[in-house]
């Protein structure tokens, strides 16, 4: 099959750690026979710096016409620290979740039992979990209509959830509750927030059409606790965009390491599919970047951007033989041999090549 990629590296490591993942990519389609045909486009902090714009209508155009988009990181310290910059490289990212109505992330949380002593939980708490995070992405707090008044001193942001946004993401949390453990646990506020009341009313009226899924309800206070305290009580969690973005931050930390967490981000057009972790700007061009986040990232795009499962397990198993053969990032390293980003993603290639 003809596979046409949308490769959009960003800042910082992006572009490096992106082209470890099309080292991959390529192998996986080299036995499998497929082509794969790669279009870059700019985004971020790049984009703006050529285009004045994070996320310019040619890079738009380019996703749309793609069949997955494979993606770096976006971010720099020069608009960080300016808080007066007009542009953000950050507004990329949201654009580009926005015009591509991208309203599903997911994030899985796997562990991986060499690396469970990474973990800072206790390894009887952490080795085992596996959950997936859904995250609401283009609604909320986000998109909601944000302001400020009497000279600037007041500001605000509104949590704004319309009924379609909320049963579309919900009905798309019951599905792979389905595919997996059949739990799904829907995180809200509604002991205080109205639009969490919508979100627990619709999953109460969706729940009796899944009756072979557990749904429990649980307020976003209990479950950022939970998350530290019990990880192996989630299998599916599903949550709005701003406690989405937090709770997944935390999720990250239980398996202990934030560079082999990827992501995927589904919805009315072309799906985009990155590593979790940012643009890390202190180690660009060094080639010290752990790749296997991205690695895992091309992964997830094989299952659900091509329902390709076949493919998205040679990557996994190569990826899992790396970090067992200690083939790995300074990060990962342990005081052994640390090796460079390039040669985890040549080995990781080479790996799927020979098996
Ligand atoms: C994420 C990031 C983004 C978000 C930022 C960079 C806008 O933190 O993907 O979780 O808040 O959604
Ligand atoms: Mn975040």
């Amino acid at each position: 099959m003809n596979l046409k990629i949308a490769k959009l590296p960003g800042d910082g490591i992006g572009p490096e750690v992106v082209e470890q993942a099309v080292k991959a990519v390529d192998a996986v389609c080299e036995k499998a026979g497929h082509k794969a045909e790669y279009t870059f486009g700019y985004v971020g902090a790049c984009a703006i710096r050529k285009f004045g714009d994070a996320f310019p209508e040619e890079t738009f155009r380019i996703c749309m016409d793609s069949d997955a988009v494979l993606f770096g990181a976006v971010g720099d310290p020069e608009f960080d620290n300016n808080p007066t910059a007009k542009v953000r490289p950050e507004q990329g990212l949201l654009a580009m979740r926005k015009k591509l109505g991208l309203f599903a992330n997911l994030r899985p949380v796997e562990t991986f039992s060499a690396l469970v002593h990474k973990s800072p939980l206790r390894k009887e708490l952490v080795d085992g979990a596996d959950f997936l995070c859904v995250r609401e992405l283009t609604g909320g707090m986000y998109f909601g209509e944000k302001g400020r008044k009497d000279n600037g001193d007041t500001a605000w942001d509104t949590n704004i959830y319309h009924r379609y946004e909320v049963e579309r993401i919900l009905r798309l949390a019951y599905d792979y509750a389905r595919l997996r453990r059949s739990h799904l646990t829907v995180v809200d506020k509604a002991n205080v927030l109205e639009s969490s009341r919508l979100w627990r009313q619709i999953a109460q009226e969706l729940a009796p059409e899944y009756p072979d899924v557990t749904t429990d309800y649980m307020y976003v206070d209990n479950a950022a606790m939970k998350l530290i305290t019990g990880p192996k009580f989630f299998d599916v969690l599903v949550t709005e965009n701003t406690f989405g973005d937090i709770l997944t931050d935390e999720a990250s930390c239980v398996s202990g390491s934030m560079g082999l967490l990827a992501s995927a981000s589904i919805g009315e057009h072309t799906g985009v599919f990155e590593p979790i972790h940012g643009s890390y700007p202190q180690a660009a061009g060094k080639n010290i970047a752990n790749p296997l986040a991205t690695i895992l990232s091309a992964a997830m795009m094989f299952e659900y951007a091509f329902q390709m499962k076949e493919e998205g397990r040679m990557i996994r198993e190569a990826v899992k033989a790396s970090i067992d053969a200690g083939i790995v990032t300074e990060d990962l390293a342990d005081g052994g041999k640390a090796y460079s980003t390039s040669e985890v993603g040549d080995w990781v290639a080479d790996y799927i090549m020979k098996h």
